[in-house]
């Protein structure tokens, strides 16, 4: 049986969440794992972007205006956080601001995915039919989030 959009969606979640988990057990242990840190966060970045581009969209399209504007901004939110710590990564990734920030992160992630997992994730497979349901089918699967991208509320607005 073909895994449904929102089983997908959640199970992405929960790969993100075991790379940090891996990342900060390491840390307490004495020996960072960096290359856990940075497939959490290019993950999780990925994950926002195939959000962004071909999930909410068409449920925006189906009413759910409100709901997703709210994850939106807690995308935006987080942004500036995977930032830092890819920083980080690279300074000092076994240091106390790289573990700040995923202290910031977590529980903000946490309350954010339970949030997408009760409200949005149940429509993912009601409202995306056919050929935005594949797009985002093949994306999971394969695709890769444009180099440089940056979700939409951590974008410089302009003047
Ligand atoms: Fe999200
Ligand atoms: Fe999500």
């Amino acid at each position: 049986m073909t895994e449904t959009l929102a089983a997908a969606l959640e199970r992405e979640h929960r790969e993100i969440d075991e790379g940090l988990e891996t990342y900060r057990a390491s840390r307490l242990a004495g020996e960072p794992d960096s290359a856990a840190l940075v497939r959490a966060i290019d993950g999780l970045r990925r994950h926002i972007y195939l959000e962004e581009a071909l999930f909410f969209p068409p449920l925006r399209s189906a009413g759910l205006v409100g709901p997703v504007l709210v994850m939106l901004r807690e995308h935006g939110e987080m942004w500036p956080l995977l930032d830092g710590l890819e920083t980080e990564v690279g300074r000092d990734p076994g240091g106390d601001t790289a573990a700040g920030l995923l202290d910031d992160l977590v529980p903000r992630l946490a309350a954010h995915n339970v949030k997408e997992e009760r409200i949005l994730y149940p429509q993912a497979d009601g409202v995306l039919d056919g050929e935005p349901a594949e797009q985002l089918r093949v994306f999971m699967t394969t695709g890769r989030m444009p180099p440089g991208w940056v979700c939409e509320m951590a974008r410089p607005q302009p003047d």
